[in-house]
């Protein structure tokens, strides 16, 4: 069975104070993940040690850093190496967040070499795909994610997609409380699925995990998480607030 996961992006929000009292606050409420669920948590860098310890001894969760650097290590001020996070013990990272791509101009070229890196040494990225505003009302969303999947992915051989867990989040969703319809994610997936399998085949692409991020709240998760192509999310401002967050781990198939 695929992993079902519910992954929450802190993005650049809370301080550390905040960040560990809202860890504390999700672990008081009853929770119960079965061993092909998963819950993870993408905290700003700083808070990583903190949140490693916080959640040490948890079964079946994880923290995740929001970014990391193409480059090994050296010169390169203010980046962040693959070497560095697992350093403090963080075995997952998010990976063009389309957050990066629009501010940070990440390219799928930048990401495809992100990707290299985090693949040749074991840690595993969460890669993030999906279509702005103006390419969905010209319903060419197809053709835009395929052309991300092809110029980041598909140069990986089918062991090294395999460590990959895919979240599409359509830009127009995201932080702006509309979200995809459940039929409408469910579409889309459906598609990411199929030209997995077009290129890996039919068992590897059926392995993979594909998140559904934007908007993603308490009151949607369950109907999102039932299509059967959306295996979980990646959260972001719900994932601030524990009632939501606890919903949305337990809103899980
Ligand atoms: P949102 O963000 O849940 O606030 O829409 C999702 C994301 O950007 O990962």
């Amino acid at each position: 069975m695929r992993k079902k996961i519910a992954a929450a992006n802190w993005k650049m929000n809370l301080t550390l104070q905040q960040g560990e009292q809202l860890l504390t606050d999700i672990l008081l409420k009853p929770h119960d993940l079965k061993a092909h669920q998963q819950a993870l948590f993408a905290v700003p860098f700083p808070y990583l040690p903190m949140a490693v310890n916080k959640l040490a001894g948890k079964n079946n969760v994880f923290v995740a850093a929001q970014n990391c650097s193409n480059k090994k290590s050296g010169a390169y001020t203010g980046e962040v190496s693959v070497e560095i996070l697992q350093s403090v013990g963080i075995e997952y990272v998010v990976l063009g967040h389309s957050e990066r791509r629009e501010y940070f101009n990440e390219s799928n070229q930048l990401l495809a070499e992100k990707l290299d890196i985090c693949l040749a040494n074991n840690m595993k990225p969460i890669f993030c795909c999906g279509e702005p505003l103006a390419i969905r009302e010209a319903n060419t969303q197809n053709e835009f994610v395929a052309k991300q999947l092809a110029e980041s992915l598909y140069h990986l051989s089918a062991a090294q997609l395999q460590e990959i867990v895919i979240a599409y989040e359509p830009i127009w969703a995201i932080g702006t409380g509309k979200t995809a319809t459940s039929a409408q994610a469910q579409e889309i997936h459906a598609f990411i699925r199929a030209e997995l399998a077009a290129k890996y085949g039919a068992a590897i692409a059926d392995s993979i995990s594909i998140l559904y991020g934007g908007s993603v709240k308490a009151s949607n998760a369950v109907e999102l998480f039932s299509q059967p192509d959306v295996d979980g999310g990646l959260v972001g401002g719900a994932s601030l607030i524990v009632d939501e967050f606890v919903a949305i781990i337990n809103a899980l198939p």
